[in-house]
């Protein structure tokens, strides 16, 4: 018998494009294939994102278009994974189309639910019923196991992997949903995040992102040392064939963080980018977001990571039209992007999430044309910022890791002679497009600067 052919889609974060992976190896050992068509597929899976509205209403509607071609494939199962999944559990069962909902913790279950749904013909749900509890022994090594199988099945990057090294979060920042999908922090064994870089790297890994959501305040006491992501980053250094090291995503918070910075200093593996949200630059509103810095003391964060790393990247999160935010608070925002020189900024208009205590206890006073605005406004801002710090790369000579075929088109034919263009990136995270063989997939090499804009860099292969 033919193999059953699985198609996911993923929306969200660089957290969910990793459980994505995992789930693919994962059904691949268990016998499936994996096939890029959606009509091809026996099975469509959705890896869905909670953190906006926005984010859910692209999966409904993503819904509504499975429902149509299964309406001539009636057999086709159509599971929704992840985030969502949690959040609204049986809730998804609801729209017909759906037969599974599997939480972020339910992923190892992936294979058996999709054989008893197929098998059965009945709807599986498999979610966390109290996703704050502490996590249960045996979820915590199923979530390990199924990490540690993890061997880089992404073709297109064949070498660059993600490593999780801590899962949940307890910040609960105010506007967050984070915390409710994903459970209370729990930091992985440094022994069992190191085989796995090793193996990694054995299968011709150079790249590794270590991912959480906080993943500065990663600790885990082991006999009697207490290991930090300073340490985790000095021992992976030592993994040969392993020539980058970045991780995401910071929070501002004082504890570990010169002992980070000075990790990154020491060690020629790890690539000067912090990517560290500040949120708001204004400290009322800081206040109720239950972030717990101040502008200046962020800043200050930001002044002593110069100091240690210089020429260190740094990048920022903002959210916009938190509620009450006055446009004083917003200025002050704007100040703030002024002042950190940031070489990139995400910004995000806020977007009240279900059961979290800003949804719960502040209304969601400002207008959408106002968020908006300052949406636009806070990216000028930033823009002209980015413009003058990628205008400092001009004629100069760069490493990056080359990821491959440019997807569109950025160089005019006449400056790329017989060659494809490729991407590759930067240790500070820049795009970097230049005319090369395919052969450079993978690989490191070396670029001439000769163009710039604000985000991406162009180049000559040298
Ligand atoms: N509304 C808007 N943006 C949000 N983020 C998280 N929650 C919300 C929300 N409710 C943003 C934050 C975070 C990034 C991943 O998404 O800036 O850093
Ligand atoms: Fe959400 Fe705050 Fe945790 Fe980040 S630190 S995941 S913003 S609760």
């Amino acid at each position: 018998m033919d193999s059953k052919k699985v198609h996911i889609k993923s929306f969200g974060c660089q957290m969910n494009k990793l459980d994505t992976a995992l789930v693919s190896t994962s059904l691949e050992q268990a016998g499936f294939s994996i096939t890029e068509n959606v009509k091809d597929a026996d099975v469509v899976l959705i890896n869905t994102c909670s953190v906006r509205e926005h984010a859910e209403q692209r999966v409904i509607s993503h819904i509504g278009h499975l429902k149509h071609i299964k309406e001539s494939k009636p057999d086709m199962i159509v599971g929704i994974i992840g985030c969502m999944a949690q959040r609204l559990g049986d809730k998804l069962l609801e729209h017909k189309t759906v037969n599974i909902v599997c939480g972020p913790a339910q992923i190892p279950q992936i294979a058996a639910l999709i054989t008893q749904a197929q098998e059965q013909k009945k709807n599986e749900l498999a979610v966390t019923e109290h996703i704050r509890k502490a996590v249960e022994e045996n979820e915590n090594q199923a979530l390990e196991d199924f990490e540690s199988a993890y061997s880089n099945e992404d073709e297109r990057n064949p070498a660059q992997a993600f490593v999780r090294i801590m899962r949940g979060c307890n910040n609960f920042c105010t506007y967050c949903i984070v915390p409710y999908v994903r459970g209370p922090e729990v930091s992985r064994p440094p022994e069992t995040i190191l085989e796995q870089i090793r193996k990694l790297a054995d299968n011709g890994v150079k790249q590794v992102t270590l991912l959480g959501q906080t993943v500065n305040s990663y600790q885990y006491k082991k006999d009697s040392k207490v290991w930090s992501l300073a340490d985790l980053l000095l021992a992976v250094n030592d993994i040969n064939g392993i020539e980058w090291i970045k991780f995401v995503t910071n929070y501002p918070a004082e504890e570990y963080f010169e002992d980070i910075m000075h990790a990154m200093a020491d060690s020629p593996k790890v690539c000067k980018y912090l990517h560290m949200p500040a949120q708001s630059g204004s400290d009322r509103i800081l206040k109720a977001m239950n972030r717990k810095y101040t502008a200046a003391g962020y800043l200050e964060l930001l002044d002593k990571a110069r100091s240690i790393v210089p020429g260190i990247a740094i990048a920022g999160d903002f959210i916009v039209g938190f509620p009450d935010e006055t446009e004083e608070d917003f200025q002050d925002t704007v100040k703030l992007v002024q002042k950190a020189q940031y070489r990139n900024a995400f910004i995000f208009k806020y977007s009240p999430r279900p059961g979290t205590t800003s949804e719960k206890r502040l209304e969601d006073t400002i207008p959408d044309e106002v968020k908006q605005r300052r949406n636009v406004e806070l990216l000028s801002v930033q823009e002209k910022i980015s413009e003058e710090l990628s205008k400092e790369y001009s004629g100069k000579e760069v490493k990056i890791l080359v990821e491959g075929l440019s997807k569109k088109p950025h160089l005019n034919s006449s400056e790329g002679g017989n060659n494809p263009q490729l991407i590759g990136r930067t240790e500070t995270d820049y795009i970097v497009v230049f005319n090369g063989p395919v052969s450079l997939a993978g690989k490191y090499a070396w670029v001439k600067i000769t163009k710039s804009s604000p985000l991406t860099l162009f180049g000559e292969l040298i």
